[in-house]
């Protein structure tokens, strides 16, 4: 069980989106369970000007339409307690002093702090500044902490500018860049199956696997977020980030131990095993679209150009696709296809792994088709599940095959649900950076997206689209080593789920 040293947690951007979706509601989540200490205390920075009171009555306006069976009262009383404003209006530096005055004037801050950057990416460097400039980040009493949001910077030199200006304020040991996908439980239980289970280990390799596919759809659009998302697209927002990761730790080889540098060891080196794309073969390798109108849960959605502050000439992709080799001893010539898109069929984050057909297709006259390979795949979501595919005899007379699924799902009704940050909040406020990435990750991270960034900045004069409600655009197949593989839009055993686009 994860133990905490008593602290204060600082929320920049407190009154935010993020804020309000997902770090109170988790940090309430953890009140329930009981994970927080009494001497936690959540100040949260915004700026609005408001009254610690005011502030109160809107985390309660946050938690409650979350709760339509009512909110446990005595636990909200007590996540209220902690909870303090401190109002930073733009311009206003001397708020930092303000602020400095606040924490370290008051024994009801603990001198342990963590600053958690839930602020536009453009504002990181300059709030650490002057937090740095305030004297906040030295850890001469307590520990300091700062979190940063996703992205890292726009592309590789902007994350090493960006790092850079972190630097002068702050060591490598008190950066935790947060990833939620590493928060999420199916994520971490791809390191319990490979390391957990010997079975797997020899077949994890070239020699049994024909492809990787990795797969994060959603049924949302850009909704309110075109200010970041025009100058983002779904491969900085997504596959740079969140999809690479979980390549990572398919691919990665096992660690020393599980220990944070460990871990992001061997997450680097297969980071930096990926084989470069050169900008002439980029079409070879990724495919991107952005969704045209269509319908989604029977109601008609606008096309991304439609949406409110996007420019009506855009080319900013809502979906990326891309074909991606490791060169080491393990994957050689094995594909690894990432795709990822708004507005799709539906919302789902699965791993699929498919392996080789056997060296000799024996029972050929058995079936009708093609010989059906074995599966392995691991949803993240909407469930957490695990599920094998793999060839049975037929019951009867006649020797005749047919393809079940072993589910191995894993989840029980009467488990706990917590949502990524709730882990990784706790992960922060006790000191463990392994599900954080390490700056030489990110570095590896964009290496491998920058090139496809240049080339698609570059040709603005046209993009595929893709109708709402759809699993994207036709052509992606074009990534496709073989006639053979497709995209596998769904974890269950159904033939018609295996689309050729
Ligand atoms: C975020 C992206 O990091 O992840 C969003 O910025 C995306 O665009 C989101 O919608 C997806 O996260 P999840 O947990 O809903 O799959």
């Amino acid at each position: 069980m994860k133990t905490l040293e008593p602290c204060t947690l600082i929320i920049f951007g407190a009154a935010g989106n993020l804020s309000r979706i997902k770090l109170i509601p988790s940090l309430f989540r953890l009140e329930l369970a009981k994970r927080l200490p009494e001497q936690v205390t959540i100040l949260g920075c915004s700026i609005e000007v408001l009254q610690r009171e005011e502030w109160i009555a809107e985390i309660a306006k946050m938690l409650e339409p979350l709760y339509p069976q009512g909110l446990d009262k005595a636990a909200l009383e007590r996540f209220c307690t902690r909870m303090h404003y401190h109002a930073i209006p733009p311009g206003d530096d001397a708020a930092y002093l303000r602020l400095k005055q606040m924490v370290e004037g008051s024994a009801i801050f603990h001198p342990n702090m963590v600053f958690y950057m839930s602020v536009s990416p453009a504002a990181f460097p300059d709030i650490v500044d002057k937090l740095g400039n305030a004297g906040l980040l030295k850890q001469t009493n307590g520990w300091r902490r700062v979190v940063i949001e996703k992205p890292f910077g726009y592309d590789l030199l902007s994350a090493q500018t960006l790092q850079s200006s972190l630097y002068k304020h702050l060591n490598e040991p008190q950066i935790y860049r947060i990833d939620h996908y590493l928060g999420k439980g199916t994520v971490q239980n791809v390191m319990v199956f490979r390391f957990a289970n010997l079975l797997l280990e020899p077949l994890w390799n070239h020699h049994y696997i024909d492809h990787v596919q990795i797969t994060q759809s959603e049924t949302l659009g850009v909704g309110g977020r075109a200010g970041y998302y025009e100058g983002a697209g779904a491969l900085r927002d997504m596959i740079q980030s969140h999809l690479l990761q979980l390549l990572a730790l398919v691919a990665m080889e096992p660690p020393l131990t599980i220990a944070a540098e460990h871990l992001r060891d061997e997450k680097v080196k297969v980071l930096k095993a990926i084989r470069p794309i050169t900008q002439n073969s980029v079409h070879a390798h990724a495919f991107r679209g952005q969704y045209s109108s269509g319908t989604i849960d029977g109601k008609s959605v606008p096309g991304y150009l439609e949406e409110p502050g996007v420019a009506a000439d855009s080319t900013t992709e809502t979906y990326a696709a891309l074909k991606l080799f490791i060169d080491n001893w393990r994957w050689a010539g094995v594909p690894f296809y990432l795709r990822t898109g708004k507005r799709m069929a539906e919302g789902s984050s699965a791993i699929c792994i498919r392996f080789k057909n056997p060296p000799q297709d024996l029972l050929r006259k058995t079936r009708n088709g093609p010989p059906q390979p074995n599966w392995i795949m691991l949803g993240i979501q909407p469930d957490d599940c695990m599920k094998m595919e793999m060839q049975v005899k037929v019951p009867g007379l006649d020797l005749h095959t047919r393809s079940i699924s072993l589910d191995a799902t894993y989840r029980k009704h009467t488990d706990e649900d917590f949502d990524a940050y709730a882990g990784l909040l706790l992960d922060v406020m006790q000191g463990d950076p392994s599900l954080f990435l390490r700056i030489d990750e990110v570095e590896a991270a964009w290496r491998v997206v920058d090139p496809i960034i240049k080339v698609w900045a570059m040709e603005r004069d046209f993009i595929n689209t893709y109708p709402a409600g759809s699993w994207g655009p036709r052509g992606t197949y074009r990534l496709f080593d073989r006639d053979d593989q497709f995209w596998r839009n769904s974890l269950s055993l159904d033939g018609a789920d295996l689309q050729a686009y």
